[in-house]
């Protein structure tokens, strides 16, 4: 597979090493059926202007969105992952500056766009803060634009607490209670952060996770989906869009980290990327009876099904 630098629509990987809004402009109108990123958060990592602020931050939204909006499809999905901006003392949740900003400026427009869900992304591990309580979340905004947006539930179910558990009462009493094939994974994702022991481990210091896109990819794509992020980093989203055999454009100001994204996007094609596999958030204890795999739900697993 070729990694492209200039892009055009049927490339399978363009992967541009500059600022982002040089990448986007490039592209036509209404092409990209999902971008998923992680915008740098102004506050003072090796990639950031130690002068950036939160008006840095809110002014480089308000310059890119247009561009975002422009190259999406209707009914495509945007989901922007932040934290948290902290500056004496204070903190600033960037989710609620990211829905203002992305509302307001899309809402005389064809397609709003509309916030389909706020995902909290939780964590085990962090800095330990002394004067408030230690931050173990960030969260992830998605939107659609418009109401269209796909959504493929069975692609993301993950394993129920008590698959064996039957109704006690009404008219399905006694019958199995939960769907065959999981459940829903919520809102809430508890998975850990990319630190020093974690295998995707790379120079980046602020990488998400594989399985983060991962998992929004399989939920929101479609199947020869075209996939965008404008932040690229270490190239996560694109690894995670190239294991679900979508297209990837990517876009990475500092060649460091540009020319590591190049190396894990061809790993990725070669199938030795490290990634570390989504898991359930509860283990069933399988000594339990009602945590055991039922007969019935062993036949239904891996046929699709609609109901939840
Ligand atoms: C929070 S990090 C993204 C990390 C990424 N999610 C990953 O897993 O590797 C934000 C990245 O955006 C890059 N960046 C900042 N401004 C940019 C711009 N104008 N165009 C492209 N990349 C930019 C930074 O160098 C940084 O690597």
């Amino acid at each position: 597979m070729k990694i492209y630098k200039k892009f055009r629509e049927e490339n399978q990987v363009t992967l541009y090493n500059g600022d982002c809004i040089e990448l986007l402009r490039k592209i036509p109108d209404e092409i990209v059926d999902m971008v998923i990123t992680s915008p740098p958060y102004c506050m003072g990592k090796a990639y950031e202007d130690p002068h950036d602020d939160i008006e840095t931050f809110k002014k480089q939204h308000k310059d890119i969105f247009q561009d975002i909006y422009r190259i999406l499809k209707p009914g495509g999905s945007v989901c922007w992952q932040v934290g948290y901006h902290v500056s004496n003392k204070c903190v600033v949740p960037l989710d609620y500056v990211i829905y203002d900003i992305f509302t307001s400026e899309s809402k005389n427009l064809n397609y709003p766009l509309i916030l389909r869900n706020r995902i909290i992304w939780t964590f085990g591990h962090g800095l330990n803060s002394t004067n408030r309580f230690s931050g173990r979340h960030e969260t992830i905004l998605w939107f659609s634009k418009g109401k269209q947006g796909l959504f493929n539930l069975d692609n993301v179910r993950i394993p129920q607490k008590y698959p064996g558990k039957r109704s006690y009462k009404g008219p399905n009493k006694g019958e199995l209670s939960g769907n065959p094939l999981g459940k829903n994974p919520s809102d809430v994702w508890e998975i850990p952060n990319v630190k020093a022991q974690h295998v995707e481990k790379t120079t980046h210091p602020c990488q998400f996770p594989v399985v983060i896109p991962q998992r929004l990819i399989k939920a929101l794509a479609p199947a020869d989906g075209l996939i965008l992020d404008p932040f690229m980093g270490v190239g996560t989203t694109g690894v995670a869009a190239l294991l679900e055999g979508k297209r990837f454009v990517g876009a990475e100001l500092m060649e460091e980290y540009y020319d590591i994204s190049v190396s894990r996007l061809k790993d990725t094609v070669k199938g030795s990327v490290k990634i570390r596999a989504d898991k359930p958030v509860v283990e069933p204890d399988t000594n339990t009876a009602v945590a055991k795999l039922p007969e019935e739900f062993r036949k239904v697993r891996g046929k699709n099904s609609d109901e939840e």
